[in-house]
């Protein structure tokens, strides 16, 4: 490792103008080519120390150091233009354009003409070893590869600092393994990279050094030579909560949910060709499967939104045609994306609110009732956030997840398409909501779990699905399914 950091950011203090107090005297090094992970539970500072690197917020105080010179960043193009980028969950790419369009944007609004933006990114993708289709439009393409494009975008623009904020939560364990891939290769270019996540194998994998955040304080920075994942939880939370007993013992009850031969097209294209499952009262049914092989689809024609050319959904026997007939029927839903639910703009208790009274009569809510919602999910799901009134955008993205869980499984649904359900929150809150689905599944609910995250399918689910290329390619009970054979249908 070299002697001196790329980067040096001293006691950075951040208040937001809300009185938000995100960040506390914190220092953190970067040194070229080093894989710095950063860790913390939700709400712990993580985003923000970050947001502030890129030039995207201003510290309260402290001193950003790039290469020996204090820079005073006043916004993140000369962030960039200083060699760092960041990439964020949600991509910043326009869908309806070509990847080598946005490329072409983003090089040109660092002052390259068309013919410099193509040898540049000639040049990084011979460099990174990475194939990116330049003429596809970026909305037909599947998340890794839209990520790469990021990588890509961030590295012919020169970047020596590649942020990347929670890089996983939406990959599949293959695509998972191309991005460490890729990081090895930014390493032994000599780009740093800061990692953000909650997943703890991830960060022994591939860090050469951890910071631990707890409430906007460092607590430790270590080497990863043999720190075990179990000293790293410790370090997060102070101390390991007990982890919670799966529920008790299920008894399935009656079908809730049926789909039969379900047959769906978007644009032309026969993306569902012909699926059929129940699931049932007290049950957990599963489906794993690689993102894109139509279970977006099937969440979204059981809730009524796409119509089918062939076959039925029914809850309790009777047909689901519109979101509406699915809330009216007991169904309750949590998406895959929160920024689709969410109005950012708007505060947690109105987007509480408007969660929780989805598909229910009432319009009008007194300032109260929104309070006490408010209350119960902070009680209960352990939400970080200055108050009812504060706009949901503000809040860390895992504290985010929380109101959407919180305010869908408060309005008591008796079938709950729960999509991806834990993403982005940190150790203590997935094991809390693992747990909650569990004890929905007790007291008689039905679950349909539609998860990227095969360990999280795998250990809650009673009957595990399969899906590949729109089709169900095969059922495993509980106890039969391994990580191997789900593999194995995956690609079936
Ligand atoms: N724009 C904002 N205005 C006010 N407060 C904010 C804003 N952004 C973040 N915060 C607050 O600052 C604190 C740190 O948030 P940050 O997003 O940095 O956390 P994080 O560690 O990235 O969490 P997560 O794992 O949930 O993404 C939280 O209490 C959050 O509510
Ligand atoms: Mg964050």
């Amino acid at each position: 490792m070299a002697t001196t950091p790329l980067v040096s950011m001293r006691g950075i203090s951040k208040v937001y103008p809300d009185g938000v107090k995100a960040l506390e005297n914190v220092d953190f090094d970067l040194y070229p080519g080093e894989v710095h992970s950063l860790l913390g539970e939700n709400g712990a500072g993580k985003t923000t120390l970050m947001r502030i690197l890129y030039g995207e917020i201003r510290p309260s105080s402290g001193k950003i150091i790039v290469e020996d010179r204090e820079v005073k960043w006043s916004g993140p193009w000369d962030a960039i233009r200083a060699g760092i980028a960041m990439v964020y969950q949600h991509f910043r790419l326009v869908e309806t354009l070509t990847v080598e369009e946005n490329l072409l944007i983003y090089l040109s609004s660092l002052g390259l003409n068309r013919a410099e933006a193509r040898s540049r990114v000639e040049e990084a993708m011979e460099r990174l070893g990475l194939e990116v289709p330049l003429v596809a439009r970026v909305g037909d393409l599947p998340m890794g590869v839209r990520q790469r494009v990021e990588i890509l975008k961030a590295i012919s623009g020169g970047a020596k600092v590649l942020i990347l904020d929670e890089p996983t939560s939406n990959l599949t364990p293959l695509e998972v393994e191309a991005l460490f891939s890729v990081v090895e290769r930014l390493k032994s270019l000599g780009v740093s990279v800061v990692y953000i996540t909650h997943k703890l194998w991830e960060v022994t994998r591939i860090s050469d050094r951890i910071t631990v955040l707890r409430r906007g304080r460092v607590v430790a920075t270590l080497k990863n030579d043999g720190v075990s994942e179990e000293e790293l939880a410790r370090l997060m939370v102070g101390e390991l909560a007990e982890q919670g007993g799966r529920g008790a013992r299920r008894k399935p009850g009656k079908a809730a949910l049926t789909v039969r031969n379900l047959r769906v097209l978007v644009d032309g294209v026969e993306r569902l060709k012909g699926v059929s499952l129940t699931v049932r009262e007290g049950e957990i049914l599963g489906v794993a499967g690689v993102a894109g092989n139509g279970q977006e689809e099937l969440v979204a024609a059981i809730l009524g939104l796409l119509k089918p050319v062939e076959g039925e959904v029914l809850l309790w026997g009777k047909p689901v045609r519109s979101p509406r007939d699915f809330y009216k029927l007991g169904g309750g839903i949590i998406p895959g994306d929160r920024s689709q639910i969410l109005a950012a703009e708007m505060s947690v208790g109105e987007n509480a609110a408007f969660i929780f009274y989805t598909g229910s009569r009432k319009i009008a809510l007194t300032p109260g009732e929104v309070e006490a919602l408010y209350r119960e999910i902070k009680d209960r799901f352990h939400l970080v956030a200055p108050g009812p009134d504060a706009p949901v955008g503000r809040l860390s993205g895992g504290n985010q997840q929380k109101v959407v869980v919180g305010s869908e499984v408060l309005r008591g649904p008796k079938l709950l398409v729960a999509v991806n359900p834990t993403q982005g929150l940190d150790i203590a809150t997935t094991r809390f909501v693992r747990g909650l689905l569990s004890d929905l599944a007790s007291q008689g609910v039905a679950v349909l779990l539609v998860s990227a995250d095969l360990d999280e399918v795998l250990e809650l689910s009673d009957r595990v699905v399969v899906m590949s290329g729109g089709r169900i390619t095969g059922e495993l009970a509980r106890g039969d399914a391994t990580p191997e054979k789900v593999g194995v249908l995956m690609g079936a």
